[in-house]
């Protein structure tokens, strides 16, 4: 894949999760800095201001959504993506998915909206305060990026017991931040 032209990697970075107190806002937080640090600009983002209701054609077909159009945009305007997700009962959470849902559906010059998403590179991770990290998850995850074309690092880190790993807000697990600085080092791969 040829490297994004004349600029640096450019990566939209957001949790799976609503939370104020999210263990998974942390993570990407402490992850996006992570990458900056390896010269990648990140734009990290919070899901909470773009909200959007479940998934319904009826509501599509009325008005697409303002916040629809915001994340397909700034989907186009990145090269790929990072995401820190929760695991719901060995599931992606909901919020995820009905995000993916809205981004992929058409685009105001009637494109698919899978254009904003094809071809590019994402790293996934997750935190829970479990002891399997929210694996189950990203090995869900990872299946849902690839059916939207997306290219997913082969590498991904589930954060268990993640509590453990912040203090005050702030990563405090050294090996944790070595395999999201792993992940990235493959992200970045993927363009050169
Ligand atoms: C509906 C629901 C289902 C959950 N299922 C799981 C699960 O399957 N595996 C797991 O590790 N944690 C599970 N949890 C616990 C979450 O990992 C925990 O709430 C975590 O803090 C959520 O992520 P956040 O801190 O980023 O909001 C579940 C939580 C909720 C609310």
């Amino acid at each position: 894949m040829a490297a994004p032209q004349g600029s640096k990697l450019k990566l939209l970075a957001f949790a799976g999760s609503l939370r104020k107190d999210s263990l998974n806002k942390k993570l990407i937080q402490a992850w996006a800095s992570i990458a900056q640090k390896q010269g990648v600009e990140v734009t990290l983002i919070e899901l909470n201001d773009y909200e959007l209701p479940i998934y319904n054609g009826d509501i599509e077909e009325h008005a697409v959504p303002e916040n629809v159009r915001k994340l397909q945009e700034l989907c186009s305007e990145h090269d790929g993506f990072l995401i820190a997700s929760p695991e719901y009962n060995g599931a992606v959470p909901a919020l995820i998915k009905n995000t993916l849902d809205w981004i992929s559906r058409p685009l105001e010059n009637g494109d698919s909206g899978v254009s904003v998403l094809k071809g590019k590179v994402c790293g996934i991770a997750a935190a829970s305060p479990g002891g399997l990290g929210g694996l189950r998850a990203l090995l869900l995850l990872r299946d849902q990026l690839a059916k939207l074309s997306l290219w997913v690092a082969p590498s991904q880190f589930a954060l268990s017991k993640a509590p453990d790993s912040f203090s005050n807000g702030e990563l405090t697990n050294e090996s944790a931040e070595k395999a999201l600085a792993n992940i990235v080092q493959e992200v970045r791969g993927f363009y050169e």
